[in-house]
């Protein structure tokens, strides 16, 4: 299958084939037999997108997001996640209770290659929208009603492509879209790491740039008023757990990795 990916769609590849060659090492620290089917379907070469830091960024917000995510669908059952720049992510099947219902939106070219390797679901819904526009706002509101829970919107490896001005205009929209509140977890790249894409071990690799970066959720929250910082955990405490270079990382550059920020409002 020829792959048509705009630029920033073709950082969808990254992660794909990082959790991909994670599932078939001998001691993967979780599975994605999904990522290894497309992988195979769309004979991607993952050479380019699989480096070591790279590699131990995503296994870490794998695990961790999988974590919290979990723990909000267990105190909320009917949860309706929207996970906002998908690519080729398939967390769904790994937190899925039955009774969350699931958005996965990206960009139409990401999205029309997605369609193509993943079924349609009855809880589950694929959108082709840039998630600036507020279009598929209308189908996300259909599907709160009824549920008690509030909205997650998941960001995973998707601000660090917006500027500050798209993030606040994003937030603004979120708020007058769900104003019964809701929760965010964004993943927030360092100001060092924004300045830094062409040095990045496999974003150097597509032609796609970071747009901007921020060392500490509190600077995403103070841009738009009635959101507040819930917590912030850098991916050096999943990272260091697992080699030496994580564990270095994380005390030689404390503050350069990426971290999740949860937001309410
Ligand atoms: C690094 S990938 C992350 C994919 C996925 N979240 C994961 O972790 O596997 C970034 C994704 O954001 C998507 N993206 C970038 N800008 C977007 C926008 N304005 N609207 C929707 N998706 C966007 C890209 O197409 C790409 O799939």
């Amino acid at each position: 299958m020829e792959l048509q990916l705009g630029d920033v769609e073709t950082t969808a590849l990254i992660p794909l084939a990082i959790k991909a060659n994670e599932t078939l090492r001998k001691h993967p620290r979780f599975y994605d037999k999904k990522a290894v089917e497309i992988i195979n379907t769309l004979k991607i070469d993952t050479t380019p997108y699989d480096k070591f830091m790279s590699h131990e960024g995503v296994v870490a917000r794998t695990i961790m997001l999988d974590r919290q995510v979990k723990e909000i669908i267990a105190k909320n059952p009917d949860t309706v996640v929207v996970n906002l720049g998908a690519g080729f992510d398939n967390r769904f099947e790994r937190v899925n209770n039955q009774k969350i219902f699931w958005f996965d939106i990206d960009l139409p070219d990401c999205m029309a290659v997605r369609k193509k390797v993943f079924a349609e679901q009855d809880n589950v819904k694929m959108i082709a929208a840039s998630v600036l526009d507020a279009s598929w706002c209308q189908a996300v509101k259909e599907a709160l009603n009824g549920r008690k829970a509030k909205p997650l919107f998941l960001a995973e490896g998707l601000f660090m492509y917006f500027t500050m001005e798209e993030i606040r205009s994003f937030l603004s929209m979120l708020k007058s879209n769900f104003p019964g509140g809701g929760l965010l977890i964004a993943e927030q790249n360092s100001k060092f790491s924004a300045q830094n894409s062409r040095h990045h071990d496999t974003v150097k690799n597509t032609k796609a740039t970071f747009k901007s970066g921020t060392d500490s959720g509190e600077e995403i929250v103070s841009l738009v008023p009635g959101f507040a910082l819930v917590e912030e955990h850098s991916f050096h405490e999943e990272m260091k757990k697992y080699s030496l270079r994580g564990k270095l990382f994380a005390w030689l550059f404390p503050k350069i990795n990426n971290r999740f920020a949860t937001i309410k409002w």
